[in-house]
């Protein structure tokens, strides 16, 4: 397994909303320019935190968790009608080729960093889809989120994407995250 799972005892500060400060809503739209006929993938969905809101802007959202026990959390809080739990690994996505507009996925790609996974993201997007990735900066100062020795630099996730044959269009470094966009231009 490509991944560590995260306990489900702590899931209740996935809800916290002080996160906000590592990611705002506001920088994930603004970063995915989210359409009202996309249909999108939230990659390492967890509790929704983040889905909910991509979700009131776009026609669906698939929230791809790899633990049945955060979608359960999910589904207490209440899932939106247009959102779809999926159980799997980024490894092994159960969409077909080109069958979306766009992935997101916050404060995750360190679990599923690896080639298999990328080049999964790759077949699902279609032509001119994009891929938004928040995740925890290798060279942060720890006070959020995984410990520095689980994460992964902002070059890390600039060169598994571009190896996975899609073009980065955005990628900046800040005191504790990253976040890049790409594009499969074809
Ligand atoms: C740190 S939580 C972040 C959840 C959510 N993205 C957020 O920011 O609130 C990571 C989530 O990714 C899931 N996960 C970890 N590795 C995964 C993988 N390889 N495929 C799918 N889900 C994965 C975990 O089960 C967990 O719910």
């Amino acid at each position: 397994m490509g991944f560590h799972t995260f306990d489900p005892e702590r899931a209740e500060k996935l809800d916290d909303e002080s996160r906000y400060r590592w990611c705002s809503i506001e920088e994930l739209l603004s970063i995915l320019s989210p359409e009202p006929d996309d249909e999108l993938a939230d990659l390492g969905s967890g509790t929704g935190f983040y889905t909910d809101p991509i979700a009131e802007r776009v026609a669906k959202v698939h929230a791809v968790d790899v633990q049945p026990e955060m979608h359960d959390m999910y589904e207490e809080k209440g899932i939106p009608e247009n959102v779809r739990p999926v159980t799997a690994e980024v490894a092994d996505l159960p969409f077909g080729d080109g069958a979306l507009d766009g992935v997101f996925s916050t404060m995750t790609y360190h679990e599923f960093s690896g080639e298999d996974s990328m080049a999964e993201i790759s077949r699902i997007l279609r032509p001119g889809g994009r891929v938004v990735i928040v995740d925890w900066d290798r060279n942060g100062p720890g006070e959020g989120g995984s410990v520095p020795e689980e994460r992964h630099e902002l070059g890390h996730a600039v060169s598994a994407l571009g190896s996975a044959g899609l073009t980065v269009d955005h990628a900046v470094s800040r005191t504790e995250t990253f976040v890049c966009r790409a594009r499969k231009l074809r």
